[in-house]
């Protein structure tokens, strides 16, 4: 599927980065959340990246959940200090050239990019101060999955070393370090924001445009030119399929494929049948997530339900806690049962629990909170198993 550019989108985030919009706080840190597999990744890297390079900034992209096994503050010191060996080469070899012994290039080449961050490596701070140095130009910093890196206390302090390089980089009209986050879940990335004691404390989460109207036209396009049998296609049915797909391009884009193939074996227009698959597609989420919540222990149910039901206020092991626990199962729970009810969400396998290096708990999956909301709006919860 040939790429979709959003660069419109990707020129205004920009220049909010730079402090150029009034009222604006993105030169202060950009957060942006949007569900899982609408395009955040593809943006960030084919649409963002490149607005930015044109402006000649140097960007360090990380994704903290391209390696799980990794910790996210090794990833994001990493990430540095391959930008930063980048530009420290060519310096290296112009000095030798030239013969240059300036007190800033000697001290910059004597700086093992490998171990930034690290107790005998240079500071974090100091290293995307050189970055920027070195390279004479603003440094952008994305981070992707960026609520991952407050699951290690490596990570937490990765983040609070980005804040302090932010305050002591930038200067009101200069803002020489950009910071973009970005997350799947917002209630994860608050935690980046939302407290005093959290690194970004005072910056807001914004909700990260999903593809939209013009995705649909530009797909549009693209079928009415290779299938011209099929003029005009109905972009407001098209439209409504992809909202079906809760927009996430991959989903939309198989059913039309399939919808298109010469093997359909359906009848009538092609729209209808990628909105029947949009339908179908939610029925199957909706099934997946109850069996998965059905093959759980009663008590592993019950903890997840408080924490379903109580969201960011969820406290795992108060009194009140336990008496759900205890109410929903049936029998008397104690922290020790509940501690282990609530490790056994977070190593299922898909993880079904989040936990901070604090202690902060939520669901994994955020898809998870539409379908608590739907079925407790329809009377429907808990799920029941008819074989019990
Ligand atoms: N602008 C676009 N044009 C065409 N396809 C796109 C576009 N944006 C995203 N996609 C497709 O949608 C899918 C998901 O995109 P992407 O990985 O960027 O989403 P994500 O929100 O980062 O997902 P995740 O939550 O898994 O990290 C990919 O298959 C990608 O090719
Ligand atoms: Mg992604």
């Amino acid at each position: 599927m040939r790429h979709f550019p959003r660069r419109t989108l990707a020129q205004q985030i920009a220049r909010a980065l730079q402090g150029n919009q009034i009222f604006s706080d993105a030169h202060n840190g950009l957060f942006l959340a949007a569900p899982r597999r609408t395009g955040k990744s593809t943006f960030l890297q084919e649409d963002l990246e490149p607005e930015l390079e044109r402006l000649g900034m140097v960007i360090v992209y990380v994704d903290l959940w391209a390696d799980q096994r990794r910790d996210p503050g090794d990833l994001i010191a990493d990430a540095i200090g391959r930008e930063l060996a980048k530009h420290l080469g060519p310096i290296a070899k112009a000095a030798k050239a030239a013969g240059l012994q300036g007190v800033n290039v000697a001290s910059a080449l004597q700086i093992d990019t490998s171990r930034i961050g690290r107790m005998d490596g240079i500071t974090l701070t100091d290293a995307v101060r050189v970055l920027h140095e070195t390279a004479k130009a603003p440094v952008v910093l994305i981070i992707d999955e960026a609520q991952h890196a407050l699951t290690s206390e490596a990570g937490e302090t990765v983040m609070a070393a980005l804040k302090s390089a932010r305050d002591q980089l930038n200067a009101p009209g200069k803002v020489n370090l950009m910071l973009v986050m970005s997350g799947s879940d917002r209630d994860k990335l608050l935690r980046l924001v939302n407290s005093n004691s959290a690194p970004f404390y005072g910056s807001q989460i914004q909700k990260m445009p999903e593809l939209d109207r013009a995705f649909i036209d530009f797909v549009s396009d693209l079928v009415e030119r290779q299938r011209p049998d099929l003029r005009p296609v109905d972009r407001a049915m098209l439209d409504e399929a992809f909202a079906g797909f809760g927009r996430r391009p991959q989903f939309f884009m198989t059913a039309l494929g399939e919808a298109l193939s010469p093997l359909s074996s359906q009848e009538g227009r092609f729209e209808a049948a990628v909105i029947a698959a949009a339908e179908q597609r939610q029925r199957d989420d909706e099934a997946q997530m109850e069996s998965e919540f059905l093959a759980l222990k009663p008590l592993e149910r019950a903890v997840l339900w408080r924490l379903l039901a109580q969201g960011d206020r969820f406290r795992p092991y108060d009194a009140e806690a336990l008496r759900f626990y205890s109410e929903k199962t049936g029998v008397r729970v104690t922290t020790a049962k509940a501690q282990t009810a609530l490790e056994s969400l977070r190593q299922h396998n898909p993880s079904m629990v989040w936990k901070s290096a604090r202690s902060a708990y939520a669901v994994e999956d955020a898809a998870m909170h539409r379908w608590y909301e739907k079925r407790m709006a329809a009377g429907a919860w808990p799920p029941t198993d008819s074989t019990e």
